[in-house]
Parts: structure tokens; C-alpha cells; sequence
């Protein structure tokens, strides 16, 4: 099963909007897609439409009160369950600050669950604590959302190298399958150098022993749109808001990169459809000599 950590310790670079939609674009693909809400501030809860609530079980109680993640989890849409997450979840840093295999916690509470998933997409917060720990130690996979200008690429040598010590002492399995653009402005002079040096960075890395060796730059990039940022508010993906806009179709894509290109035909049943699977812009980057990206790593 796929088990997808979806991190930048930055903020607002567009985690918790991808989780959403590439969810219900997997699940539209008839995958069995589910979310789990690390962050204390609940916003993939409130994204999905669903009530961060107190008295019923969410993340919190999985991680510190050992609750099965079964009875954490919650059905939001054909094919797409979430464990909901609420604000008390930022005290579980401090409770489990002497809890054995606090790390893991997680992990174990997702192999001991009976349901079946195609993937687990797994929304973490702007840190590096014990939570974001805990999704990279549950994680087979990374996925990194990017603002392409100066300031997005500030942290990710930090990034890089909390997931190599996860992936060194807590979980072989973890690597970076790939940095998707998010709020992209096609046509700017910077998101064109940032783009270049991205990829010469991970073209650096191919054949080495990094977590990142494999890692791409999707195709698909998540452009700005202004419908992404209105449907959280309604509780609705974007598929449910405006199944034809730029937004909706720009994490169809992503979706079909995710899977792989030997994947079924695309029916986007309850997300609207789209066009052929093609990359939503392709990027060409004027050439650049300032490799802002030298510092990574
Ligand atoms: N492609 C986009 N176009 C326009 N607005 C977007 C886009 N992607 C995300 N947004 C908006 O930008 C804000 C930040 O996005 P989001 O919440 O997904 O980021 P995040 O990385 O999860 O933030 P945090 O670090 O606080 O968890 C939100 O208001 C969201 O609706
Ligand atoms: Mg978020």
C-alpha cells in the first residue's frame, strides 16, 4: 500500500489543498484513498466539510490514547476516508514526550488496521515535531509541495535531512517520490530559475544514496486559482466546487502522475471529467545562473 507523506515544514505552500484534491482525484480514478489529518489545526477536516469535534475519536486519541485508527476514521466521500484531527491534537508533542516508540505511533496504528486502501495520503503539519515524525515514520513516500520563488526553497535542506534520518534510523522504506509546484505563475522570471535549479538538483541526486535519488519534479503543476482557495471554506474539494476549473484539472493531472501512466482510463465520476492526461503547463525555464538551490542539503 502506498503511504504518501505529503510535508514542507513551511507554511501555507499548499499541503493540506493537496491532500484534499488529489485524494478525491485518486478516488475518482476508483482508488481507495485514505486522508489522515496530522495537523492540530484541522484544516484538511474542515476542507473535507467535516466537523473537527471533540467527542467523537481522531487522530489525538490514535496517537495518544492508543484508540484503533478504525474507529478514528471517518467515510467523507466515495472512495475517500479521513481520521479527522482538532486542536488538541498540539498537545500531543508534550503527552508523549516519554511515550515509548513515540515515533511510530502512527506507523503501528496503520498496519493494525483491517481496512484495505490503494494509498494513504497523509497531510502533515508546518514542523518538524513528533507529529510530522510520526507521518514520515507511517510514510513509504514523500511528496513536497513547492512555491516556486526564492523563499520556497529556504528549508529544504532541513527537510532533506530530517528525512534521511528517518529514513537512516526509523523507516528504510521512506523516499521522495517527488516536489509538485503549488500556486505556480507561469511566465515569471523567478519561477523559471527556481524551476531550473530544482531540477538540477535532483538531477544531482540520481544514482546517489540520498532519499531523493528517485525524486521528480511533476508535470503537473498546481497553478494559482482562485477556486482552490474559495472551496475549503465550504467544506467542498474542488471537484465538488468547480469540477471545470484550472484547479480541478491541474490535480486530475497530478493524480495521473501519481499513479503511474499504466493506469486505467481516466473517469473522473463524482470529480467531473477532464481532458487527456497531459501536463497541465509545461514548464521552460529561462536559463540560470544562480543556483539559489546550492545551500539543500
Ligand atoms: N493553487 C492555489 N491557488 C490559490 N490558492 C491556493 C492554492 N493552493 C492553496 N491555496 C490557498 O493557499 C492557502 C494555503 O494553502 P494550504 O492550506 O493548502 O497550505 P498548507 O501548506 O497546508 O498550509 P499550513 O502549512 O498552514 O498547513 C489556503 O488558503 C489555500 O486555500
Ligand atoms: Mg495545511
Amino acid at each position: 500500500m502506498r503511504r504518501i507523506a505529503v510535508i514542507n515544514q513551511k507554511g501555507g505552500v499548499g499541503k493540506t489543498t493537496t491532500v484534499c484534491n488529489l485524494a478525491v482525484a485518486l478516488a475518482a480514478r476508483r482508488k481507495k484513498v485514505l486522508t489522515i489529518d496530522l495537523d492540530p489545526q484541522a484544516h484538511l477536516t474542515l476542507h473535507f466539510g467535516a466537523e473537527p469535534g471533540a467527542d467523537r475519536p481522531g487522530v489525538y486519541d490514535v496517537l495518544v490514547r492508543g484508540t484503533p485508527l478504525d474507529d478514528a476514521t471517518l467515510k467523507v466521500r466515495k472512495n475517500v476516508w479521513l481520521v479527522p484531527s482538532h486542536t488538541r491534537l498540539a498537545g500531543a508533542e508534550a503527552e508523549l514526550v516519554s511515550a515509548v516508540g513515540r515515533d511510530v505511533l502512527l506507523h503501528d496504528s496503520i498496519a493494525d488496521s483491517r481496512r484495505k486502501y490503494d494509498l494513504v495520503l497523509i497531510d502533515c503539519p508546518p514542523s518538524l515535531g513528533v507529529l510530522t515524525l510520526n507521518g514520515l515514520a507511517a510514510a513509504n513516500e514523500v511528496i513536497i509541495p513547492l512555491q516556486a520563488h526564492f523563499l520556497g526553497l529556504q528549508g529544504m535542506g532541513k527537510l532533506l535531512e530530517t528525512i534521511t534520518l528517518v529514513q537512516r534510523r526509523i523507516n528504510s522504506d521512506l523516499k521522495v517520490g517527488g516536489v509538485v509546484l503549488c500556486m505556480f505563475e507561469a511566465g515569471t522570471k523567478l519561477a523559471g530559475e527556481v524551476v531550473d535549479d530544482l531540477r538540477r538538483f535532483l538531477a544531482e541526486a540520481r544514482g546517489a544514496n540520498v532519499p531523493w535519488s528517485q525524486a521528480r519534479l511533476f508535470d503537473a503543476v498546481i497553478r494559482r486559482n482562485i477556486k482552490l482557495a474559495e472551496c475549503p471554506s465550504y467544506g467542498l474539494s474542488i471537484f465538488d466546487y468547480e469540477p471545470h476549473c484550472n484547479g480541478a484539472l491541474d490535480y486530475a493531472r497530478l493524480a495521473v502522475e501519481v499513479l503511474g501512466v499504466a493506469e486505467e482510463p481516466v473517469e473522473l465520476e463524482s470529480a467531473g471529467r477532464t481532458d487527456a492526461p497531459t501536463p497541465a503547463v509545461r514548464i521552460d525555464p529561462p536559463n540560470s545562473q544562480d543556483s539559489s538551490i546550492a545551500n539543500i542539503a
